[in-house]
C-alpha cells in the first residue's frame, strides 16, 4: 500500500541517467504482468536519443502538462500492444469487449510505474497525444498500436496527490446500486 499510495505522476525530471540495471528491472516488471491467457501482447520501445525524444514530444499538445518531461527525462518508454491476440480464441473475439490489449498493456504499465517508483524513479502515464504520429515516427507496423508513453528518470519535484473518491462512492455490495 505504501508503494501504491506513494507513487505519483512525475512531470519534472532531473537529467541524470537511469542505470541500465534499473531499466532492466522496470522492463522485467512489464514481463511479469498478468495478461489474457498469458498472451503478453505488450511491446516496449525504449527511446534515449535526445532527438528521438524531442520528435515524440511533437505528438503532444502544448497544453499537455507532461510535455517537458518528454525531453527532460533521460528515457521515454513507448508502450505498444499487438492487436488481435488478447481476448481472442482461434481468431475470434471471445467476449463483447473485442481486443483486450488496452487492459493488458494497462496492467503492464502499472507494474512498470510501481517498480520504477520502488527504485526511486519517476513516471507519468501519457495517453493524450497523436498516436498515429508516434506510430509513424517509430515505424510501428499495422498489427501493433501505440497505447501510452512514459518518461523514466529521477524526479526533480515530487507530485502532489490528487484527491481520490471514497470507497463508498464506487463500491457496491450484492447489486449495482446508487443511494
Ligand atoms: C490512461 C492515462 C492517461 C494519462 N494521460 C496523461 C497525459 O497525457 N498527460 C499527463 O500529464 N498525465 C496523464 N495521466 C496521468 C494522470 O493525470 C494521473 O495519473 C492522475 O491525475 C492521478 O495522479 P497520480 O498519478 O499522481 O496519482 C494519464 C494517466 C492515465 C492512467
Amino acid at each position: 500500500m505504501d508503494g501504491i499510495k506513494g507513487r505519483r505522476s512525475i512531470r519534472k525530471y532531473k537529467r541524470d541517467p537511469v542505470p541500465e540495471e534499473a531499466l532492466r528491472t522496470v522492463l522485467e516488471a512489464v514481463r511479469w504482468a498478468p495478461s489474457w491467457a498469458n498472451t503478453q501482447c505488450w511491446e516496449v520501445i525504449v527511446v534515449k536519443d535526445p532527438k528521438g525524444k524531442a520528435e515524440l514530444g511533437t505528438a503532444l499538445s502544448k497544453r499537455n502538462p507532461a510535455l517537458s518531461s518528454m525531453t527532460d527525462a533521460p528515457i521515454v518508454l513507448v508502450l505498444c500492444g499487438k492487436k488481435g491476440i488478447s481476448g481472442f480464441y482461434k481468431g475470434q473475439a471471445a467476449t463483447v469487449k473485442g481486443d483486450w490489449l488496452m487492459f493488458d498493456t494497462g496492467m503492464a504499465m502499472q507494474n512498470l510505474c510501481l517498480t520504477a517508483h520502488s527504485l526511486g524513479l519517476g513516471t507519468v502515464v501519457i495517453g493524450l497525444f497523436d498516436h498515429k504520429k508516434v506510430e509513424d515516427i517509430l515505424g510501428v507496423p499495422q498489427n501493433v498500436e501505440v497505447v501510452a508513453m512514459t518518461p523514466l528518470g529521477y524526479p526533480a519535484a515530487e507530485g502532489v496527490a490528487p484527491k481520490r473518491k471514497e470507497p463508498s462512492e464506487f463500491v457496491f455490495y450484492d447489486k449495482y446500486q446508487r443511494k
